[in-house]
């Protein structure tokens, strides 16, 4: 299946860097579909610089809602509205920072597809819990509780992260990367049935371009979830081109 790079540019950098950064990707086409997501006030922005080229643009977040009384909150139209097709969802960073739930994470879900935007849904153990050997039950159980129905059906993604690999120079072991990637895949099968098959898995979590080649080859690697890397574009592009 076709590779997905996706950036996720957190909270950093001003709309004039933004731009900058978009205008570098542009040209990097690849055998790979690239996408960036970078602060809600610099979407529209982004979507300009990298217009005519084969740059996605994603969200980093949405509200369950469609509209309503939610302060310093954006819904899946505005976003879609803004010119973004994806929208992560569910980060650990968000889950840690705002208390997110696999129940709340799921209603974000249903509300970006309601209105077709793709999701990426992320998933991860912490290192805790990796050493007491629950890294699969954890991911599997987020997997079952922030899908709604019809999440493959819709072309949703999924992005495994786990918590202490996320900016810290270290990753799991090949072997470990692809047990869960292969737990995620019978998991999601299993649920969805044939539908599930085509699901991209994106691995997340201290990706670079020395590692990228040897992760993104791993059996139901499909692609990525860069932080860090995704703020220096020939890096970025660099990984894109390993896929
Ligand atoms: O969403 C991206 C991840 O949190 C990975 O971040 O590449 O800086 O480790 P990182």
């Amino acid at each position: 299946m076709r590779p997905l790079i996706a950036g996720n540019w957190k909270m950093h950098g001003s709309l004039a860097e933004a731009s900058r950064l978009a205008e570098e990707l542009k040209g990097g086409a690849s055998g790979a579909d690239l996408l960036v997501c970078p602060p809600f006030l610099h979407i529209q922005a982004v979507v300009s610089a990298v217009q005519g080229s084969a740059v996605a643009v994603g969200g980093q977040d949405c509200h369950a809602a469609a509209k309503g009384a939610h302060t310093g909150d954006v819904s899946a139209a505005m976003l879609r509205d803004a010119g973004a097709t994806h929208v992560i969802l569910g980060h650990s960073e968000r889950r840690a920072d705002h208390g997110e739930t696999d129940a709340g994470v799921r209603a974000k879900t249903e509300a970006a597809l309601a209105v077709g935007l793709t999701p990426i849904v992320c998933v991860g153990e912490t290192e805790a819990q990796r050493l007491a050997g629950e890294a699969e039950r954890v991911v599997e159980t987020q997997l079952s509780g922030s899908l709604p129905d019809g999440f493959a059906e819709a072309g949703g993604v999924v992005a495994y992260e786990p918590v202490w690999a996320i900016g810290t120079g270290r990753t799991p072991t090949e072997d470990d990367i692809a047990a869960i990637h292969g737990a995620m895949r019978r998991v999601l099968v299993g649920r969805f049935g044939k539908a599930a098959e085509g699901t991209r898995l994106l691995y997340g979590g201290s990706v670079k371009p020395g590692n990228a080649a040897a992760i993104l080859a791993l059996p139901h690697v499909d692609g990525a979830l860069v932080g860090g890397a995704s703020l220096v574009a020939a890096d970025f592009l660099a990984i894109a081109k390993a896929a």
